[in-house]
């Protein structure tokens, strides 16, 4: 939990954060303590730890040189940096002292909550595991407290979505992922309803269910409602998110080595979870609407295979030539399906293909859309938060490579640009502002990576929480 404060004791542990050497001065230290710091500083250290026997204390020098969003972005990896030395001393306490722009202090509670993160759940030992740290105190007479409570509300959305994404098939089938949606809402305050395989079958979302078929395990189709009645917007905001709970390919099995993270392609729906949590938590002043289609994708006795055509809920019809490219399948029925809310923008979030990982790394995100303008405030505040954005273009020539000769369009393109002609193929089920997020790349890390962790990432709830507050300010 991050605290305001208005005055910090000094037998407490602290981060000063300074953008100029000379404020060291300014700061509560003792003599000792001042001499050290100062040496280090003159020998170009940015990060100084004083460990005393009972408490610790960091400075932080922010380059000024750096921008802003630099800057920022160093700050949460400093706050990485102290988390580490917390575990060790088990801390449970710490101030942080801002000596620099207001923006640093929620950088920096941003970069110790994210690094406190941990999925400890299935840990025999899980009390050795979780970090010591309870509290972190902001020491500020300045600070606004409902900035402090947005800060805690966004936190709460990214664990939420981590969490989702770290758990695998054993736990979380559609269903379960449903009724943990539905959980989520009670306690953060969206409603939820959640159409179960009758409903599905009933609406005829034809995507959705030719995926579903090889699974014993029934699809779920996830809607959350955030409509207060202060919303600045009449029509609302739509995210959707793939909810693939486990992705084996299907008949176009993945070959091991490519198996072993597929729990993460629920990674766009549970970023769409977090979002609604984050945001009800906040309780923003917006009508949000969350869908999540889910279904895990694997052979079966009844699975999808090549060459099925599947009619789809608007009715095109789609030659399935790889069963691998099962979520632009499920997409494609929770865009159609979002047209009935005459929404004010659409983005969906998706774990969609390896190509997006190819063409923009592994800690990008690919975007497309029909609303530059929309793109380019993403693109602005991918920086901000430091979740950055690559713009792909969704030209029609790309389409080309989506046609069939036995029904309206194929699922697969060709060997290039595959993230594109899966943006191109979604693009068919729309007929609003849209924007599509491909995550694939930094929805999950296999590696320790600072505050992002390991596993999910949670990445898309910071970027869109942010959106979302400045379309409400
Ligand atoms: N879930 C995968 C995409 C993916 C790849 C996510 C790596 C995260 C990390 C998706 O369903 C998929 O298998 N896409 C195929 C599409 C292809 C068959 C056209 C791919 O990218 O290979
Ligand atoms: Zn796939
Ligand atoms: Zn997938």
């Amino acid at each position: 939990m991050i605290q305001l404060t208005n005055k910090y004791l000094t037998d407490e542990s602290a981060a000063f954060i300074i953008s100029d050497k000379k404020q060291i001065k300014d700061i509560q230290l003792s003599k000792v303590e001042m001499n050290f710091a100062e040496k280090m500083l003159d020998n170009k250290a940015n990060f100084v730890h004083i460990n005393s026997f009972y408490k610790s204390l960091f400075i932080l020098l922010v380059n000024s040189e750096k921008d802003e969003f630099t800057q920022l972005e160093d700050i949460r990896k400093s706050g990485n940096r102290i988390i580490t030395e917390i575990k060790e001393l088990k801390l449970e306490t710490i101030n942080i002292v801002n000596l620099g722009s207001e923006n640093f202090t929620y950088a920096l509670c941003e970069g110790i909550m994210l690094s406190k993160y941990g999925f400890h759940k299935y840990f025999k030992d899980k009390a050795e595991k979780t970090s010591s740290l309870k509290e972190i105190k902001v020491v500020s007479s300045s600070t606004d407290s409902t900035k402090v409570d947005l800060l805690n509300a966004l936190i709460e959305g990214v664990y939420n979505a981590r969490d989702i994404v770290n758990e695998p098939l054993s736990f979380m089938t559609a269903q379960k992922l449903s009724q943990e949606i539905e959980r989520i809402g009670k306690e953060t305050g969206f409603k939820t309803e959640i159409l179960d395989k009758k409903q599905i079958e009933s609406l005829k979302m034809g995507g959705l269910i030719a995926v579903n078929r090889g699974s014993i395990h029934p699809p779920t189709f996830s809607i959350m409602r955030w409509e207060p009645e202060n919303a600045i917007n009449e029509k609302p905001y739509v995210f959707v998110g793939k909810g693939l709970v486990f992705d084996t390919g299907g008949i176009n099995l993945k070959p091991s080595g490519y198996l072993e993270t597929m729990k993460c392609d629920k990674a766009g729906g549970a970023t769409v979870v977090g979002l609604m949590a984050a945001i009800a938590k906040a309780k923003l002043p917006i009508k949000v609407i969350g869908l999540v289609p889910a279904t895990d994708n694997r052979p079966g006795n009844d699975a999808y295979v090549p060459e099925d055509i599947i009619t789809m809920f608007d009715g095109t019809t789609v030659e399935v030539l790889n069963t691998d490219a099962e979520g632009r399948m499920i997409l494609a029925d929770a865009l159609a399906y979002a047209k009935k809310y005459k929404p004010q923008l659409v983005i969906d979030l998706a774990t969609l293909t390896g190509a997006a990982v190819v063409a923009v790394g592994e800690n990008t995100t690919a975007v497309m859309g029909n609303t530059p303008k929309e793109i380019e405030k993403l693109k602005t505040i991918g920086f901000e938060v430091w979740e950055k954005l690559v713009e792909l273009p969704l030209w029609d020539e790309y389409k080309e490579q989506l046609k069939s000769s036995v029904a309206d369009l194929k699922n697969i393109g060709g060997k290039y640009a595959g993230a594109i002609t899966a943006g191109k193929f979604l693009e068919h089920f729309t007929d609003y502002d849209w924007i599509h997020l491909d995550i694939a790349g930094p929805a999950f890390t296999e590696k320790d990576d600072s505050y992002r962790g390991i596993g999910g990432t949670g990445v898309g709830v910071r970027l869109l929480f942010e959106f979302l507050k400045q379309k409400a300010n």
